[in-house]
């Protein structure tokens, strides 16, 4: 639904050029929740700004629902943006009116009445819970609060996209789920799909569908969150991944386990169904290897469990390697993290 075509954005800044963007293409499917991370300076709000055109690419098109949006005139433009609403890392609510008003601000010139407008700031108080608040000021309301009505505003149009800049960086973790909560709410139940910009894999892992990798201006890696959790490939999806696997902690813990020659540490990653069956036992007796458990963790991810392993085979080279061959076939990804043989 949302297609970027070799995307580029330089931005001149004192006779000097920033590629922010260095040529990409992607797709974002209709009615999922796709999230871009990325360290700061990767490019991400710049991409996300190019999808409503806030910020014009260099070269390159955007096309929504097949509409180039590149070709729109101004007022076609605008009439397009309605339909896109915008969730901010730090809420751009406007201090001097209250939480009606604010709701209320992207309803002017829609050609609702007063009454009209009045019953959809109520309705959409009710959805993300502030109906309490409907007349308090920015100032008096919680980072959450504020972030709700700045979720109300961009609903006001009734959106089919909505476009999230860091929605919950200024939030506690505790927070952070309430809101992540709201906007999966959003998508299922009203339809609405959702990019979002994150630094932060815990984010992607607890309302995305897709994920897309952004470094140095590149598309580093994209994907079903499940395929790229599992089997993540650009070391810089690695390095996000290792605060949920505790990769770092695991490797350290490693270092110090002695591994002699016939034996072989291994890590295995399965999804889903594969965590059922009795792959561990079947291995010992089919194959002939001493199989023991060092280290094993799950995590669920859209409902699927995605299971990391570390175990120890000991054995023949050749039944070692016959195991891992074994495991692959039954889409058990191996990976060889220490070879006794290769210590000697
Ligand atoms: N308006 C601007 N003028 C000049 N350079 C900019 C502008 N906006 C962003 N940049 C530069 O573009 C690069 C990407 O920025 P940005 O898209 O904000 O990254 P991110 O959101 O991933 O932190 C950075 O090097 C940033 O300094
Ligand atoms: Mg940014």
């Amino acid at each position: 639904m949302i297609q970027l075509k070799n995307i580029i954005k330089t931005y001149e800044n004192k006779g000097q050029n920033i590629e922010a963007l260095k040529e990409l293409s992607f797709d974002f499917k209709k009615g999922e929740i796709t999230g871009i991370i990325g360290y700061s300076g990767a490019g991400k709000s710049t991409l996300l700004r190019c999808i409503n055109l806030l910020e014009v690419p260099s070269s390159g098109e955007v096309i929504i629902d097949g509409i180039n949006l590149n070709k729109l005139d101004s007022k076609d433009l605008r009439e397009t943006r309605k339909k896109i609403g915008m969730i901010f890392q730090h809420f751009n609510l406007m201090r001097s009116r209250n939480v009606a008003k604010n709701i209320a601000y992207p309803l002017k010139g829609s050609g609702l009445s007063k009454k009209e407008i009045e019953e959809r700031v109520d309705e959409l108080l009710d959805l993300v819970g502030l109906k309490d608040k409907k007349y308090s000021y920015p100032s008096q309301l919680s980072g959450g609060q504020k972030q709700r009505v700045g979720i109300a505003r961009a609903l006001a149009n009734r959106p089919n996209l909505i476009l999230c800049d860091e929605a919950t960086s200024a939030l506690d973790p505790e927070t952070t789920v309430s809101i992540l909560k709201l906007l999966k709410k959003i998508n299922k139940e009203l339809g609405v799909t959702i990019v979002l910009i994150t630094h932060q894999m815990e984010v992607i892992k607890e309302i995305c569908d897709s994920i897309v990798v952004m470094e140095d201006g590149f598309i580093k890696e994209e994907g079903d969150v499940i395929d790229i959790f599992s089997r993540p490939q650009a070391p810089i999806t690695k390095r996000f991944l290792s605060s949920i696997f505790n990769t770092e902690k695991i490797n350290n813990y490693l270092e110090n386990i002695v591994v002699k020659p016939e034996e072989k540490i291994v890590k295995l990653a399965y999804v889903g169904s594969s965590t059922e069956e009795a792959y561990i036992s079947k291995i010992s007796r089919d194959y002939n290897v001493e199989a023991s458990i060092l280290f094993g963790n799950i995590e669920i991810i859209k409902e699927t469990p995605i299971g990391n392993l570390i175990i120890k085979l000991g054995g023949s080279e050749g039944n070692i390697i016959d195991t891992i061959e074994y495991l692959n076939k039954n889409r058990i990804y191996t990976e060889v993290l220490k070879d006794g043989k290769k210590l000697i």
